[in-house]
């Protein structure tokens, strides 16, 4: 690199300009991408040398130079932007007849009826997902960012430039991006599409419409950072993007990094699009993001099914989509279609059933967990939340029900998320009437009248294994699924046989005869000869199923599978002291006392005999690193000979990990029959996909 002081003006700006261009691709390349070709040392070397220069030439600097993103200084207010087009909003549709009126409605607007002499033709569309964030309008002047504003009333919304400018998604200037994308970026005329031969120009004026919405893992970090510093907490990430963008400081927009993805056009001069699928092609070309999952569909049938899969895909994504927009592919068509007041008739939003819902709380009730924690649960009219109907919902602790200020008789936020324990989100106090009433955990546990004790956030029942409610949970959680998994010994009989005295610990469920059974209510030939076969199918666990079993504390699935390969056996592990435990990797002082605290229990140790006594094998496991070992992978779609639990376990017991979401770190997709969304998003991050025989070939080494 040259010495400042001694280069030519015409050489700075040469660096400067070679600086941003390459700074620009690094951001494409990471933001939009999600495909980075340099190191963050890299980065960190380009941009420190083009704020060198620039503080050497401050009159180089121009507003669209990636120094100038963030810096700005807070403004007082937000000024104003009138739209050149107004920002329409869209009609909902809820059910899937509501959908099918939609393409009803728009064949009959445009003469596509059962008799004409196109009759049976499908409409085609494009469905993408409905991104729940905020609008906004981005504007490009010969390919520079110039202005940003919220979509406000549809007509005239804020000025929140700044505070786009530090989302890096978004460039500062329009790339043109040839094939091979992305590495021959090129800043100069024609561009050429990556899904057909046409080529865009540069429009002299670019209106991008998009949705700004906050990743949900950054929504759970601002939340918890918020939850510690006793501010009050943003209900979803819709509001708290709105929050972060509407920011008169763009410092703080910069600490909430937001992204955004671009779904249409206002005005465009010099460029004329005959599909909104060439228009999304276009945004791309210009370096844009736009959602990977989108997808081209000819007739509602492939919406629906469009539909469906984005529903029950829509936990995996690292983001909040609330349904799916459909929208006329032909722009010709569209305009033949034009609006109704303030929607277009070409497009449509049908909507996921909503996971957050109001209701009120009747009463709070304390759950006692199988560690003794006592969690409080609120009583609730009973909603549908998501198509479930919930009346029950966690407020986890004493801290939360006071910084949420829940009382009795309150009406409330309730959400549920995938397979989620349902929870109260927040309470909407302007529904309160005066008569709600306060609530605290009580001082002796309800079911067991044992002293209450509380430790950090939790309170715990003192009573041990003389409470009841511990010695059901405890049950429960030896013999679920993935744990001993007794198959058809479901809850209410654990709490039938505890309540009725058959069993007072785990151990004794290898005691139950099939006459006992039969002496209780509810309980046939069948069913309990079914049962007993199950309790014998049981007793040849793994390792880390029956360390996971036990209920140690700190001790879930992962550490059971540390535990085990570092200890080979269930003595290994009875015999060691707190000071061998934290010597292991992953294993910190409470796991290392919990681990060891169990084993010093003497009912515990008791429990195990009577589990030996009763034929229970206690395997060995010879201290691999296994096949898989250090690789991750991930499943999608339907596998033919083995169910997910079962893969999952093939790749545990070879060493490997399994992931649930998409990242960087998984090293297999492995995709079955119908591969979901996760496919989609391997496939753009550029994952190693494989098929079941591969998978299976691994597997075999
Ligand atoms: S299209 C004329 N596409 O949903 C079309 N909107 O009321 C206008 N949204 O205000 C919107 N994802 O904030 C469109 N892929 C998408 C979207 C999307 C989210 C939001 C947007 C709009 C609202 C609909």
């Amino acid at each position: 690199m040259l010495n400042i002081g001694l280069m030519k003006k015409n050489a700075i700006e040469k660096e400067i300009e070679k600086l941003r261009q390459e700074i620009n691709l690094h951001n494409y390349r990471y933001y939009v991408l999600d495909n980075p070709v340099i190191s963050d040392a890299g980065y960190d070397k380009l941009m420190r040398r083009l704020e060198e220069l620039e503080a050497k030439c401050p009159r180089l600097i121009t507003p669209d130079s990636p120094t100038q993103r963030i810096g700005a200084k807070p403004l007082e207010a937000f000024g104003t932007i009138t739209h050149t087009t107004p920002m329409l909003s869209l009609d909902n549709a809820f059910r899937v007849e509501e959908a099918n009126e939609f393409d009803d409605r728009i064949k009959k607007l445009l003469k596509i009826s059962q008799e004409s002499e196109v009759r049976g033709r499908e409409i085609e569309y494009v469905a993408e997902p409905k991104i729940d964030g905020l609008a906004i309008e981005l504007v490009y002047e010969d390919g520079r960012f110039v202005a940003g504003s919220t979509r406000g009333d549809g007509y005239t919304g804020e000025d929140v430039t700044q505070n786009l400018k530090t989302i890096r998604s978004i460039p500062m200037r329009l790339f043109q991006i040839q094939k091979p994308a992305p590495a021959g970026i090129k800043q100069g005329a024609g561009v050429r599409s990556q899904e057909s031969e046409i080529t865009y120009p540069i429009p002299s004026r670019l209106e991008v419409r998009g949705e700004v919405f906050l990743p949900l893992k950054v929504f759970e970090k601002i939340n918890k950072e918020r939850a510690k510093s006793g501010e009050p907490l943003f209900a979803n990430p819709r509001n708290a993007a709105a929050g972060s963008l509407r920011q008169l400081d763009p410092r703080i927009t910069a600490s909430r990094p937001l992204d955004i993805f671009c779904y249409g056009v206002g005005v465009v001069e010099g460029v004329k699009f005959k599909t909104h699928w060439e228009t999304l092609d276009a945004l791309k070309v210009f370096g844009l993001k736009t959602n990977p999952l989108i997808k081209k569909c000819n007739g509602i049938e492939t919406v629906l099914s469009y539909h469906k899969e984005m529903e029950s895909g829509r936990d995996n994504l690292p983001y909040e989509v609330d349904g799916i927009v459909i929208k006329v592919n032909d722009i010709e068509l569209q305009d033949r279609l034009g609006l109704r007041t303030r929607n277009p008739r070409w497009a449509v939003a049908y909507k996921f059933k909503p996971r957050q819902e109001t209701t009120k709380i009747k009463n709070i009730e304390i759950g006692v967990g199988r560690t003794g924690a006592l969690t409080p649960v609120a009583i609730m009219e009973p909603v549908e939340v998501g198509g479930v109907t919930i009346e029950r919902a966690t407020l986890h602790n004493q801290d939360e029900i006071d910084r949420k200020d829940v009382k009795v008789g309150d009406t409330v936020v309730v959400q549920r998320a995938g397979d989620v324990i349902p929870e109260v989100v927040m309470v909407i106090k302007e529904k309160r009437t005066g008569k709600e009433k306060p609530y605290r955990i009580p001082e002796k546990c309800p079911l067991c009248n044992a002293n209450v004790e509380r430790i950090g956030a939790i309170y715990y029942c003192t009573g041990g294994l003389s409470c009841p409610a511990q010695v059901k949970e405890t049950i429960k959680h030896f013999a679920s699924k993935r744990a001993m998994n007794i198959e058809g010994l479901g809850h209410k009989h654990i709490e039938q046989f505890v309540d009725d005295g058959f069993i007072k610990d785990v151990a004794d469920l290898y005691y139950l005869k099939k006459e006992d059974l039969l002496k209780l209510e509810r309980w046939a030939d069948k069913s309990a000869e079914n049962l007993i076969v199950a309790i014998e199918g049981s007793k040849r666990p793994t390792l880390p199923k029956l360390i996971y079993a036990l209920g140690i504390r700190q001790v879930g699935e992962h550490m059971a599978h540390v535990l085990a390969e570092e200890f080979g056996s269930l003595e290994g592990i009875m015999k060691t002291d707190k000071e061998i435990l934290l010597t292991i990797h992953e294993i910190g002082p409470e796991t290392a006392e919990g681990v060891y605290d169990f084993f010093q229990e003497p009912h515990n140790i008791k429990v195990i005999e009577k589990l030996k006594k009763a034929g229970v094998v206690f395997p060995q496991m010879k201290k691999t690193s296994g096949k898989l070992s250090g690789k991750t992978f991930i499943f999608t779609g339907t596998l033919s000979s083995f169910s997910r639990d079962e893969a999952k376990e093939l790749v545990e017991k070879q060493g490997g990990a399994t992931a649930s979401g998409i990242s960087k770190k998984i090293d297999y997709v492995v995709a079955g029959a119908e591969p979901g969304s996760k496919y989609d998003e391997a496939k753009r991050m550029g994952l190693k996909i494989i098929t079941e025989e591969e998978f299976e070939r691994l597997l075999k080494g």
